[in-house]
């Protein structure tokens, strides 16, 4: 279970101020498949951060599965971070020095895992996004929508109990999305992986068991 209690993010100090987060209280239950929808600058990434633990924010609290996450420590955070949590970032944010399957090992090899182990575990996921026999190839030898499926890949390897996803589809088309969608929709149900995915398309909603709508910083009722 996921608590937001008043959550504001400020970014910027002075007359430049962006209120990105204006006081949002919300609640996510473990094994929910919940959409994140809005207009462009509403503060869905923002949001998405701030439950990922990759920032603070300005006000307000964080609890995850009774963990009042605001009290952790870095060293505390970032352990929380690789126990959990997966993410699938809007720019992929890969390592561009590295290999498909490379990129995918980082968090398993950080997590103490095997090379060997490794290996086998990153093949099977790339083989599951759909992008056997690209294990070899740099971010810089794929398409737009290859390196978002490398980077699906790196997201869903520790079987995070928690994902968050922003526009994972965002450069794959329909075919390409549905695949990634129904894997989504797949460990939702086989693992109860909770998942908060932001979305612009309209046809994703179906696979979400419930969407938080965004507008200037606040959850819009609906
Ligand atoms: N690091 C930052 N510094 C200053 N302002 C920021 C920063 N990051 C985001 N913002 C601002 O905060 C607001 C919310 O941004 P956010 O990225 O959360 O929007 P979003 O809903 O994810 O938009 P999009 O759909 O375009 O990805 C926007 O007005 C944005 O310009
Ligand atoms: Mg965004």
């Amino acid at each position: 279970m996921i608590i937001g209690r008043d959550l504001k993010r400020i970014y910027g100090k002075g007359p430049v101020q962006v209120l990105a987060l204006n006081c949002v209280s919300l609640e996510i239950k473990k094994g929910e498949f919940v959409g994140i929808m809005g207009a462009s600058g509403s503060g869905k990434s923002t949001l998405l951060h701030m439950l990922g633990l990759l920032d603070r924010p300005t006000s307000g609290s964080i609890s995850i599965d009774g963990i009042d996450v605001g009290t952790l420590n870095e060293r505390e955070r970032t352990l929380f971070r690789l126990r959990r949590l997966g993410y699938v970032f809007q720019d992929y944010a890969l390592v561009p020095e590295l290999n498909a399957r490379e990129n995918v090992y980082l968090p398993s090899m950080v997590r103490g895992m095997t090379p060997n182990e490794c290996t086998m575990v990153c093949s099977e996921i790339l083989d599951l996004v759909g992008l056997k026999g690209r294990s070899h190839h740099l971010p810089g030898e794929m398409s737009g929508g290859e390196q978002q499926r490398v980077a699906i890949a790196r997201a869903l390897v520790n079987k995070p109990t928690i994902l968050l996803a922003d526009e994972p589809c965002a450069n794959l088309d329909s075919q390409n999305s549905r695949i990634i969608l129904d894997l989504f929709k797949k460990l939702n149900g086989d693992l109860r992986q909770t998942i908060i995915m932001v979305s612009h398309e309209e046809w994703h909603k179906t696979y979400f068991d419930r969407i938080i709508y965004m507008k200037d910083g606040l959850v819009e009722k609906k």
